[in-house]
């Protein structure tokens, strides 16, 4: 099975360098997971004009909430994550800036625009990426998509998804955290036209007119199709992102 899936275009590769002549080497098979991701990423890549965008949320508050949550009884068992507000925040604007839910079809002719909300999160397996899918997150709680996204995120790593847990999403997001450094240029995961890449939240200086006030700053970058959405939506979209990040009583509205 394994020569079977050896499906990255190989005018990408430098396949005839004897690696072995400069010094001790090993050869392994990319894992079936790591093949595909490679094929996918590497289609994304050459043929999706990529806009990638940046800001950073203010993200005390919202900080504070949270960890209020997860120090009371509301939470009960469910430890309330950063990842829940992120999938909630993407899904209003989502709502809000329909062009991001909208998939490229009829070779360019068309586009579908979805009126669901069904939003991707990449998690990092020893087998290689894997993306469960969250499905209608706009019908579900704070609570409630903390749970599923660990619920998923779990079945990710002991390789227990199902097809269908991968399937019908209409954003990603790719949350580093604190490995994602001061931030990365996120690649579009197709038929999906955009991708948030949410890096390492910092406390850095803000200059309020009389002097520098601590704030902490989760640092956003937003990758889209160019082809699909211009720059005007995509400012548009990450505005506000970090509205309702900045201020999650926004998500109210
Ligand atoms: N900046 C700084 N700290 C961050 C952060 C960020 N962007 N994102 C998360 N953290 C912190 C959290 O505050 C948390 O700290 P705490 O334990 O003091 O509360 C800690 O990192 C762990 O985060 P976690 O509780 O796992 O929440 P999450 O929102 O990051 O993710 C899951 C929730 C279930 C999705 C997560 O556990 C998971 O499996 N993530 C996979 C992510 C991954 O593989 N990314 C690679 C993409 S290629």
């Amino acid at each position: 099975s394994s020569k079977n899936h050896s499906i990255i275009d190989e005018r990408y590769l430098d396949e005839h360098i004897d690696f072995a002549e400069f010094g001790p080497t090993e050869t392994h098979e990319l894992t079936k997971i790591q093949s595909i991701t490679a094929h996918r990423l590497q289609e994304s890549w050459t043929k999706i004009p990529h806009v990638t965008q940046f800001d950073n949320a203010e993200i005390a508050e919202l900080e504070a909430f949270r960890q209020s949550l997860n120090s009371k009884a509301e939470s009960g068992n469910t430890k309330v994550t950063l990842i829940a507000f992120l999938l909630k925040a993407v899904c209003n604007s989502l709502k809000a800036h329909t062009q991001f839910n909208r998939s490229l079809v009829e070779r360019g002719k068309s586009f579908v625009q979805k009126h669901y909300f069904h939003i991707g999160i990449a998690v990092d397996t020893s087998r290689g990426l894997l993306v469960p899918v969250i499905k209608n997150v706009d019908s579900k709680g704070i609570l409630e998509l903390a749970y599923e996204a660990a619920q998923l995120a779990r079945k990710a790593r002991d390789g227990k998804l199902t097809p269908s847990e991968m399937q019908g999403g209409c954003f990603t997001i790719s949350s580093l955290g604190v490995k994602g450094g001061a931030g990365f240029t996120p690649i579009i995961n197709p038929p999906e036209v955009a991708i948030l890449g949410v890096a390492k939240a910092k406390i850095q200086p803000h200059w309020d007119g009389d002097g520098f006030i601590p704030k902490l700053y989760l640092p956003l970058a937003l990758s889209y199709d160019h082809r699909i959405i211009n720059g005007a939506d995509g400012g548009a979209f990450m505005g506000e992102l970090v509205q309702i990040l900045n201020d999650i009583r926004f998500l109210a509205l």
